[in-house]
């Protein structure tokens, strides 16, 4: 009797599978862009989290998705087998990844989302690897972060054309790392007073890529120097951290040479510079976030400073998270 009940609890499992994974956003602090041309970037995993909850329902018609992502109160309803081109890039990433895992049970996503999206903080990174670590996880008992890494890597793709990997690196590994097309290391970077300035303005991060192609394949050898020298900002902050205000304020004058700044985040950085302070764009600028070395500033003194800017939002966050990692709860 007792193997009976065994067996049923067993085979209940089976049916409603539930697996709940989270993982963080990113700030790129030193390198972007030159990171996509093989050059080294430092970049940190942030305490803004995107949580991702799989349901399998073998009671359920089979090949079907059902996805809720909530916080902007979207729901699609997917049969695998009539799939539309008209679908969003999103709902096209999970069907991909079920096809990938040759899945046939009806599915539930759920998806909710502390990082802001579009703004340069590695929400679609964090989307791609939950994705893929809810999936990873539902065939495999240990985590190879290394195999899902490279599997959010072309999910990251879909997104964004052919990006450099820093993002879903960094969402799959946590901490912080220095990372370059060839290597990745883990490294202990700590950072005081860094606040994070919302611009507002929508940005694409394929856009920019594109941008700066068109500027290297059009001034390859002003592009080389420039290039180079983003990447001396990022060895010299690692090597000489107590520099990083003068590094912020030097990459960020390569980074407008490579044309990814604009009027109003050229405003922002020469504001903080009035005030002695520094700030850079992080991530693929043209909107999106800029982080800023605020000395003692609270957010209300910065959204005070900032309020002829039309800034969205400062954040204050805990750098140096912990990346994937299985959940008890999705809320
Ligand atoms: O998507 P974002 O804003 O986090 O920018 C990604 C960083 C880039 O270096 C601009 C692109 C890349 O693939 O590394």
């Amino acid at each position: 009797m007792e193997k009976e009940f065994n067996l049923f609890v067993c085979c209940m499992l089976k049916m409603n599978e539930r697996i709940v994974v989270s993982s963080p956003g990113k700030l790129i602090l030193a390198g972007e862009h030159a990171v996509v041309y093989g050059k080294r970037a430092l970049v940190t995993s942030i305490g803004l989290r995107l949580y991702m909850e799989f349901i399998e329902d073998t009671n359920k018609p089979t090949k079907t998705i059902e996805i809720d992502f909530q916080d902007t109160n979207r729901k699609y309803s997917i049969d695998i087998d009539c799939l539309k081109d008209s679908n969003p890039i999103e709902v096209q990433a999970i069907c991909f990844i079920y096809k990938h895992f040759q899945m046939n049970n009806h599915i539930q996503l759920n998806i909710r989302s502390d990082i802001p999206i579009g703004a340069g903080l590695g929400s679609s990174a964090a989307f791609s690897v939950c994705l893929v670590g809810c999936f990873y996880l539902r065939t495999n008992t240990q985590m190879d972060r290394n195999e899902i890494n490279q599997l959010a890597y072309q999910v990251e793709c879909l997104f964004h054309g052919t990006p450099s990997g820093i993002d879903n690196t960094i969402s799959t590994y946590g901490q912080s790392l220095v990372y370059s097309r060839q290597m990745r290391t883990h490294t202990d970077f700590r950072l005081k007073n860094l606040a994070i300035i919302d611009t507002g303005i929508p940005k694409s991060t394929k856009r920019m890529v594109e941008l700066v192609r068109s500027f290297v394949d059009n001034n390859q050898q002003q592009a080389e120097l420039v290039l180079n020298d983003i990447e001396k900002c990022v060895d010299t902050l690692i090597e000489q951290p107590d520099k990083i205000k003068d590094i912020f304020q030097q990459n960020q004058k390569l980074l407008k040479q490579l044309g990814v700044s604009n009027v109003e985040i050229d405003e922002i950085t020469e504001k903080l510079h009035e005030h002695h302070l520094a700030g850079k764009i992080t991530g693929a600028g043209g909107g999106g976030c800029l982080i800023a070395l605020v000395d003692s500033l609270t957010k209300q003194q910065l959204v005070d400073l900032f309020k002829e800017n039309r800034i969205k939002e400062v954040y204050f966050v805990e750098c140096g998270v912990e990346g994937l990692r299985q959940e008890e709860k999705f809320r």
